[in-house]
Order: C-alpha cells, then structure tokens, then sequence
C-alpha cells in the first residue's frame, strides 16, 4: 500500500452529481476508496455513482438538511463500515451583482449551501466517526476566497469564510482528524459557466497554464489531501489554477513586461 492508496477507505463526496465533485469521487474511486456520493435528487446521486469505476452508491441529500446529511453518514457506515474522508464540495452562487444589492434570501441561501453545510456534515461526520478514529476533511473552496473581484462578492464572501472556518476547524479537530481545502480557478462546469463559456479562448490565453481547468485537476489535489501523503498537511487552502493567481500571462508572454 503506497501512502496515496486509499484501499480500504470509506468518503463522502457532497454535490457529486457532475462537476468537480464527480470528478472527485472517481479519484477516490480509482485510489481505492469506497465513495458516497451525494446530490439533492436521489435519482442524480444514483445516476452519478452508477458512472463510477469503483466501489460507490449515491444518496439524496440536500447539503442544509440535517436529518438528510444524518441519514446519508448513517447509511455510509450501515454500508461501508467507516467514514474516513469528507469532501464538502457541494456549493451555488444564486448572487450575482454588488453586495449592496443583495437580499437576505440570497445571502442566506449562498451561506447555508457553502459555508453553513461544510460545518453541519464536518460535525456529524465527527461525532459519527472521525472524532473515535480520525480522518480527512477537504472543504471545496475558491481562489475568489482570497481576492476580490467584480459581480461575485457574496459567492466569495462565503468561500473565504469556508477558507477561515477550514483553518478553524483544523485546530478545533486536531489531532486526529486533517482538515484542509482547495481553491480552484476557473473548471470546465456547469457553476462557472458564465465565466467561460462565452470567452474560453480569453481566460486560457491569460492564465499561466493557458487553459482553464477541468475537474480532474482539482480530483486530483483533493485525492492527494485526503491520503496518508499529505499526513502532515492540515489548516491549508491548496490553490489550483494554472496559475490564474499570478496575473495576466499574456503581458509576460508578449514581451510587454522586459525590463530595458
Ligand atoms: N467550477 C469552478 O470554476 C469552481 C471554482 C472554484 C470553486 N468551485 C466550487 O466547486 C464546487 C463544485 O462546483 P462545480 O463547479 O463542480 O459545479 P457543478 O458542476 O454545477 O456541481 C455542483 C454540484 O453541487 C451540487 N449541489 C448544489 N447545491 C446543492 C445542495 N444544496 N445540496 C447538495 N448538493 C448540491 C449539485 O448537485 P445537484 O444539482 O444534483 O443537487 C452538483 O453536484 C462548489 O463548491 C463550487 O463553489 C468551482
């Protein structure tokens, strides 16, 4: 057993009925793990785990209920034995435009899905295994946690308060238990659409990498936090994003930026 071989392994992958979370529970699947994966309809969580090459079953839960994410780690451990890594993945933007034009429905409804619900399935997951035997938290978070930009600001609001909670919650748990997150760039899915879609060939040109990602780039870091590989590795946000972060590429690569 090599120390990224998760044999013998039981996750929960929340929001994995397409996207990054899919992608994620294949990683897991594929490193030997036995993946539950989770979607608001029963029928998308099945249809997701049927695509699985791997040991997985799907269930319906919507990410805010209670007694939905008490059932789904009930039915984890009744059907895998353990719980020993949760990717809280499951997240929406309902609020585009200026903070100052939000309304409460809306803020309320971005915080319960990405910040609230990372904190409800963490604790149940501690008290119903991990707190007992230890494990691996991963919290999907967002390179829009660690900056600003325009038009999404309630969106990255919750994703730097998931960014502080995951630092929070890995002293509160340690030590036996790793929380960690990631924040991706720009992925190829449905959420991110209106970042994309209609200018790929823009976004691609001025990122280091000169692409956008897909959703196996960020499977696999979160893969790699979950194993005994990153055994040392707690309280930290692993960005991954071709190297969005670092500034308009396109500026280097033409020359623009040489110094005389
Ligand atoms: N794509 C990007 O560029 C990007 C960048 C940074 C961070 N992220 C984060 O990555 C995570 C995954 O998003 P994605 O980009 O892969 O989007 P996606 O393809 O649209 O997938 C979103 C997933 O979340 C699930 N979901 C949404 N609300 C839910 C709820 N209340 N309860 C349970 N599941 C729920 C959806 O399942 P159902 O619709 O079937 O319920 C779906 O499986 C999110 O946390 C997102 O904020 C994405």
């Amino acid at each position: 057993m090599t120390n990224s071989d998760l044999t013998g392994k039981t996750a929960i992958v929340t929001g994995a009925s397409r996207g990054i979370g899919l992608a994620t529970a294949q990683a897991l699947a594929t490193a030997g793990a036995n993946v539950v994966l989770t979607s608001r309809k029963q029928e998308a969580a099945d249809a997701a785990a049927a695509q699985i090459v791997g040991s997985a079953i799907g269930v319906g839960a919507h990410a805010v209920e209670e007694d939905q994410a008490r059932a789904c780690i009930e039915r984890t451990l009744e059907t895998f034995g353990s719980l020993d890594i949760l990717v809280n993945n499951a997240g929406t933007n309902p609020a585009f435009g200026p903070l100052v034009n939000q309304d409460h429905g809306r803020f309320a409804k971005t915080m319960d899905v990405n910040l609230w619900a990372p904190l409800l399935w963490t604790g149940l997951a501690t008290e119903a295994w991990m707190g007992a035997h230890g494990g691996s938290v991963i919290n999907t978070a967002s390179i829009g946690g660690l900056g600003h930009e325009a038009g999404i600001g309630m969106y990255n609001a919750s994703k730097a308060a998931l960014i502080y909670v995951t630092k929070q919650l890995a002293l509160e748990l340690s030590p036996r238990i790793r929380v960690n997150a990631v924040a991706p760039g720009v992925v190829r899915t449905k959420l991110a659409e209106a970042l994309w879609k209609e200018h790929e060939a823009q976004v691609s040109a001025s990122t280091a990498l000169n692409r956008i990602g897909e959703p196996d780039d960020v499977a696999s870091a979160i893969a790699f936090l979950a194993s005994d590989a990153a055994s040392w590795i707690t309280g930290e946000t692993m960005v991954i994003d071709g190297g969005q972060r670092l500034g308009d590429a396109l500026q280097y690569r033409s020359g623009a930026s040489v110094g005389v």
